[in-house]
């Protein structure tokens, strides 16, 4: 509706529960009739300074099933990755496009582009936050169990931009949100008080565990991400280790309900964050997760845009 137009997605924490809800029914409609004109004539200019197959290809596809264009642009191939500000090329884009994504490293990244922008700014991951992950996330979560009150939602893993996100929507839908990691990579402070006010607000809670068989027991869904993210190439062994009481095999899985599944916004390393008995096998729903990008995104697109 006319409450979104020109506003940008950056955390998620703006919007309200019912905002929420009311992207998720568009992300539902648009699931079922995915082709229109709603679009037509709009260009998105898609930025990117990490790799991605999901974000990249689904945002194009839904500019595309709905009238509109989207350009890809490797940072390194702009001129932003020669130098220019943030804030020119928030200005110059914005007179030629009617919206820009970005997937970057520093949050302060997007919040720049956001303001010097005239256009609306999507995030599309940086290093705290996943929006458009974790609007799929919750998407996904009221197809499978046709609620989200008294669903516990167990993230195992980093504390990152994933966690983050979807801890952020899941409290703010009323979801028992839990987060099982270990020392020293728990989520930002900041966002685990967030988490818990928005919990209490809508219903739920949020709790952490250090021990991951004490974080799922009961869990009805069960959520994970890589070890070592875009930028973290450097860290990867010392996480390996750190992590790998973590992983997500069919002995975790075995606390969560009968009827628990399992989350995770890919890519995957199998038999790192996830055994392949698990991320292949029945409980398993991570390419419904992966489908759900593109409607619940070209619901961001056509309510802001
Ligand atoms: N989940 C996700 O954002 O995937 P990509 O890195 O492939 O975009
Ligand atoms: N936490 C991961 C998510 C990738 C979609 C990363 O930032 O690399």
């Amino acid at each position: 509706g006319n409450a979104f137009k020109g506003r940008d997605v950056v955390t998620w924490l703006d919007y309200s529960t019912d905002e929420i809800l009311e992207l998720l029914d568009l992300a539902q409609s648009l699931k079922k009739q995915p082709h229109s004109k709603k679009l037509e004539g709009k260009t998105l200019a898609m930025i990117f300074e990490k790799s991605s197959t999901r974000t990249r290809v689904s945002f194009e596809a839904g500019m595309l099933q709905m009238g509109g264009h989207a350009i890809y642009l490797n940072s390194k191939d702009i001129q932003l990755g020669r130098g220019e500000t943030i804030a020119d090329t928030a200005k110059v884009l914005s007179s030629y496009v009617d919206g820009i994504m970005i997937r970057t490293f520093h949050t302060e990244t997007v919040t720049e582009l956001a303001k010097h922008a005239s256009v609306p700014v999507i995030n599309g991951l940086c290093d705290t936050y996943h929006p458009c992950q974790a609007l799929a996330d919750v998407l996904t979560i009221l197809e499978l169990k046709g609620s989200f009150k008294g669903v516990k939602a167990v993230f195992i893993g980093d504390g990152n931009n994933v966690a983050h996100s979807f801890m952020i929507l899941a409290a703010k839908l009323g979801m028992d949100v839990v987060v099982s990691c270990p020392e020293g990579y728990e989520p930002v402070k900041e966002i685990e008080e967030q988490t818990l006010q928005l919990a209490k607000l809508n219903g739920g809670s949020y709790t952490l565990h250090y021990d991951p068989v004490e974080a799922v027991a009961g869990a009805n869904i069960v959520y994970t991400d890589v070890w070592a993210s875009m930028g973290q190439e450097e860290e990867a062994e010392t996480r390996m280790t750190a992590f790998t009481p973590y992983q997500v095999n069919a002995g975790l899985m075995s606390h969560a309900a009968a009827d628990a599944s399992f989350l995770h916004c890919l890519p995957a390393h199998r038999e790192e964050e996830v055994t392949a008995e698990v991320i292949d096998g029945p409980q398993s729903a991570v390419f419904q997760q992966a489908e759900n990008r593109l409607h619940v995104q070209k619901a961001i697109l056509q309510s802001v845009l």
